[in-house]
């Protein structure tokens, strides 16, 4: 059975449920609408906070078992003394459907005492997330040794036309952050550029959206140089994909998303050392971040027009690869000397920039999982945000804030420049150790002409290596957030 997820406006009492799941804050009281939960078991509940077995800190849980009907087991789950915020109500959620998978309760209801609209679709959100899994690749253990997956969660929320609207947002954003994580968590043998092509056209039959695919020959004619370079080691057809979504007038210049779509990075001749070079796999969370907006983008039907654009391939190192002190020519007529064939996103990203003109963007936005030099910079927290105009900087970043993916702003001055100037070429394609994601985002503002731009670096955020309670070791569905919440934030203009 597939996942679904509903809005109840059902009280707790009535309830019938495997599991109803509770978000508390930290020094809880007991709710009086859950007076006729707690007794029914007793009085458990309302025991357990006043002797501070259960503190409502963030994501500690406490698990109550009841009867036959009603609520017939009880999590708690705490979501710490921050103030109540999306962000905060979707982790405990998350944690609230992974526990529920580790039981094996096969359903959930999930309820926050007074969320707001915010809160109901972080609920929403937390708990799809949660329950995501990729399973494919695995064989199930047998019938009566398995866990029931999680595959049906109902929100309590109240009976406004605002909870109903935030819970489909989070409902939308949750499948396409699970496009996203698929896509993610796919080995490179699985997900290909052919797979970007074959999602997308999903996608755009799903939503009557546009699509656009160019292959190599395709892109050759548009003189993509710089793509074309990265592709130039592997035998597998190197794909571009753009989606039009049309939901504003037609005159109406769209926001345009762009990601790094890398199946596999080894590094091509400057070939990665083998430690850990699996986790390159992820090196297409951008790319999949575009087509998880778009499919949410599309489900929420929003009023304005949106276009994606991914780039695909897979760096290797050939006989016919790319080498360093190559110079290669872009489509915007700019000559790149390459230094290191590890520096391949950028190359990727700089003939999408040229391409992304095309459409006349209002404002265009890309994600790459671009450098090693980001997660120095900022770890695994936040996502390093880029551009020139300091208010569409301030968009992204308000956008991410609010989607519970933030970022921190990084300097593109022109100082750094010099870092890439090539002796035969206009451009080099590294500018050494120092700044390293300073110097490819400048480096990425060569092939931006005259259109408000932003970068995102996500390599630290777009994947963790291990689990983190909440999210399981993997995707994490950065960036779909932030781009949904952009469309989302202008459509309402
Ligand atoms: N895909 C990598 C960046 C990356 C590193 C993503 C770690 C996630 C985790 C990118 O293509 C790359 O290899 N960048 C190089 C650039 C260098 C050669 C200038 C890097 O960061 O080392
Ligand atoms: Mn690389
Ligand atoms: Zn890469």
């Amino acid at each position: 059975m597939p996942f679904a997820i509903q809005l109840s406006h059902a009280s707790p009492a009535a309830v019938d449920s495997p599991l109803l799941s509770i978000v508390m804050p930290q020094d809880p009281t007991l709710d009086p609408a859950l007076r006729d939960i707690d007794t029914a078991l007793g009085g458990a509940i309302a025991r357990s906070i006043t002797r501070r077995d259960f503190r409502g800190m963030r994501d500690e849980t406490m698990l109550f078992v009841g009867g036959d009907t009603g609520a017939q087991r009880v999590l708690l789950v705490g979501r710490g003394s921050a103030p109540l915020s999306r962000a905060g109500a979707r982790r405990a959620a998350a944690i609230a459907a992974r526990q529920a998978g580790k039981i094996g309760t096969g359903a959930m209801h999930i309820m926050l005492p007074d969320a707001d609209a915010d809160a109901i679709e972080g609920l929403a959100l937390g708990a799809a997330a949660g329950s995501w899994s990729y399973p494919d690749l695995q064989t199930q253990p047998a019938e009566r040794e398995r866990r029931a997956r999680l595959e049906s969660v109902t929100v309590l929320g109240a009976d406004t036309d605002a909870v109903r609207e935030a819970f489909a947002a989070g409902v939308a954003v949750a499948e396409g952050q699970a496009i996203a994580k698929r896509l993610g968590q796919m080995p490179g043998n699985v997900c290909t550029p052919e797979t970007f092509v074959e999602v997308g056209r999903e996608i755009a039959a799903r939503h009557g959206m546009t699509i656009t695919v160019l292959g190599r020959a395709e892109m050759e004619a548009e003189h993509m140089g710089s793509f074309l370079c990265v592709a130039q080691g592997t035998p597998e057809e190197p794909r571009l994909v753009a989606l039009e979504h049309r939901g504003g007038a037609p005159d109406q210049q769209p926001v345009v998303l762009i990601g790094k779509g890398l199946c596999f990075d080894t590094g091509g001749i400057s070939i990665k050392p083998a430690p850990e070079m699996e986790w390159m796999k992820f090196d297409m969370m951008g790319a999949a971040g575009v087509m998880g907006a778009m499919e949410a983008i599309g489900r929420l039907k929003l009023p304005i027009n949106v276009v994606g654009i991914i780039g695909s391939t897979t760096n290797m190192p050939s006989g016919t690869a790319v080498k360093p002190g190559d110079v290669v020519r872009a489509s915007n007529g700019k000559t790149i000397e390459i230094i290191n064939t590890d520096a391949e996103g950028r190359l990727v990203l700089a003939d999408l920039l040229v391409f992304a003109k095309r459409f006349n963007p209002a404002l265009a936005i890309d994600a790459a999982t671009l450098t090693g030099a980001i997660v120095i910079g900022l770890g695994h927290n936040a996502v390093g945000v880029f551009g020139a105009q300091q208010s569409a900087v301030d968009e992204v970043l308000a956008a991410g804030k609010a989607a519970g993916e933030p970022g921190w702003p990084m300097p593109l001055w022109d100082e750094y420049k010099e870092q890439i100037k090539s002796d035969v070429a206009d451009l080099k394609n590294t500018g050494g150790r120092a700044a390293g994601s300073i110097t490819a985002a400048l480096f990425l503002q060569e092939f931006v002409d005259g259109y408000p731009w932003v970068h995102l670096d996500i390599a630290g955020t777009a994947y963790s290596q291990t689990d983190l309670g909440w999210i399981p070791k993997g995707p994490t569905g950065t960036p779909v957030g932030t781009f949904v919440e952009i469309a989302r934030a202008r459509a309402r203009q």
